[in-house]
């Protein structure tokens, strides 16, 4: 593995999520008022409802930070429980106390996509970049919406869901043809250019993928594999997912 890579091994899902709440909370501790990246989907939860405990018991102060989040569906209405505005306010911002003004997520419901994914990389910019990316790590190895593809996708992206990110997605949905054709995400460019990134990976269905993106070729058709450039990447993993490293 490239020495840019810091990884930890934890026994468990819930001392992964311990693991990742804490390197956050340092992060937060020493620079309260920068962005942060994060990210949906199950893999996070653990970590965010650890930042909430932390948050109650009034060890830190998360309500200065500006967070940017890596995507969302598109089209979408925010209020959607499926949505990911839905599911940042619900397990994460509204209980640390993050007023919505902080909170910056692609617009599922504009008119133009494409003038949305330019705005929102001029806003990660006009904030001086992110300060800690949180990443989860899709089954074919999408960081973000940026799925396998021929070409690294650069700056924020509207884009069209891989078969295998649909299917894997329908479990949110109440059927499969519920689940958006599209999003809009961050880039790889984009998440790159954030100063430290934290992957979490979770069970053994991820194992063979968390080492393709590792340990195997830097390529396209592995878009985490583009974390191997990274200077500053920590991955927290369980056991289960750590199985093939
Ligand atoms: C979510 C996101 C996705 C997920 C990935 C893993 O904002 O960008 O890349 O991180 O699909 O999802 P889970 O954690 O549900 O396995």
């Amino acid at each position: 593995m490239t020495r840019n890579i810091t990884l930890y091994i934890e026994k468990d899902y819930a001392a992964l999520s311990q693991k990742a709440a804490m390197i956050f909370a340092q992060n937060v501790k020493f620079a309260p008022t920068a962005a942060y990246g994060f990210a949906t989907g199950s893999t996070p939860e653990g970590m965010y409802e650890k930042t909430v405990q932390m948050h109650e018991s009034g060890e830190i102060d998360f309500s200065k930070l500006t967070a940017f989040n890596l995507d969302e569906y598109y089209p979408i209405s925010g209020d959607n429980p499926k949505s990911y505005k839905y599911f940042m306010a619900t397990k994460l911002f509204d209980s640390i106390g993050l007023s919505p003004e902080r909170r910056n997520i692609p617009d599922g419901e504009s008119k133009d996509p494409k003038a949305e994914c330019f705005a929102y990389e001029e806003k990660i910019n006009a904030c001086g970049g992110i300060e800690l990316q949180v990443l989860g790590l899709g089954n074919n190895g999408h960081i973000g919406f940026n799925e396998p593809a021929d070409i690294f996708t650069g700056a924020t992206s509207y884009v069209q869901l891989s078969e295998n990110t649909i299917q894997s997605n329908s479990r949110f949905f109440d059927k499969p043809g519920d689940v958006p054709r599209h999003a809009i995400t961050m880039g790889i460019h984009s998440i790159m250019m954030a100063k430290r990134i934290m992957m979490l990976v979770s069970g053994e269905a991820k194992a063979g993928i968390l080492r393709d993106a590792l340990l195997g070729p830097i390529t396209p058709l592995v878009p985490a594999s583009a974390l191997q450039l990274h200077r500053d990447v920590i991955v927290v993993a369980d056991k289960a997912a750590a199985t093939h490293l």
